[in-house]
């Protein structure tokens, strides 16, 4: 058997989808190894949880730098020491400098609560609502430096409720997150999926005409 994908996640709040990744691997269907877990914030419930599974934790304060260019090259040597194959973005708010960023493009994913390219950036339910959409959903996409703005691997679709509301649908679609990206992470663990520059995905060698969709626990072109 190959060795698990070191992986890295880096996390901002409260960490379920971290949670979610850790359930998987400890369930025995995602074949990883966590080797960090890092924060913009030192109080971010992601730390704790990755304390109790007993995962490294690294919590950098931004406003130690000089610039936001400084904090990111020095968060991301720190990762890159940990022998981390992929990164993870669950919940990470902060903006990164696009140079220091560059040698991980193809090598870090984010999850986003909006069905992408509609709502990058914060608010994404609030504005589905507003909007009046019909459908709301989450992206897993490759990050570049354009926010938000990396090739989408797959997203979940949920149909918006008479009722919903903005906390309601937040709630309703983090349950679809919660299996949106193990099931990305899976695929890139069976290295079954690779990131096609400048603007695509490949999927067994063959690039994606559309995002993969998430149905039960799987992606489905
Ligand atoms: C999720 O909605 C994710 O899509 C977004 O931030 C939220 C993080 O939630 N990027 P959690 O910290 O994983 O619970």
């Amino acid at each position: 058997m190959s060795s698990p994908l070191r992986i890295a996640v880096l996390a901002s709040g409260r960490g379920s989808n971290l949670q979610a990744l850790i359930a998987a691997r400890d369930a025995g269907t995602l074949p990883v190894e966590f080797v960090l877990v890092g924060s913009d914030k030192a109080s971010a419930g992601a730390l704790d949880l990755a304390q109790a599974a007993g995962i490294p934790r690294l919590a950098l304060n931004p406003k130690a730098y000089p610039s936001r260019r400084d904090f990111d090259l020095d968060l991301f040597a720190r990762i890159e020491a940990t022998g981390a194959e992929l990164l993870v973005l669950a919940g990470y708010m902060r903006i990164l400098d696009g140079e220091a960023l560059h040698p991980w493009v193809g090598r870090m994913i984010n999850i986003h609560p909006s069905l992408l390219p509609k709502y990058r950036g914060l608010h994404t339910h609030r504005r589905a609502l507003e909007a009046g959409d019909l459908e709301h959903g989450a992206s897993v996409h490759y990050v570049t430096a354009e926010l938000d703005g990396g090739p989408v691997i797959a997203q979940a679709r949920i149909g918006i409720e008479a009722g919903d509301h903005e906390d309601l649908l937040a709630q309703r679609l983090l349950a679809y997150e919660h299996r949106l990206l193990p099931a990305v992470v899976r695929l890139i663990a069976a290295s079954r999926l690779a990131y096609a520059a400048p603007d695509g995905v490949a999927l067994d060698g063959e690039r994606l005409s559309a995002p993969l969709e998430l149905r039960g626990d799987e992606l489905r072109r």
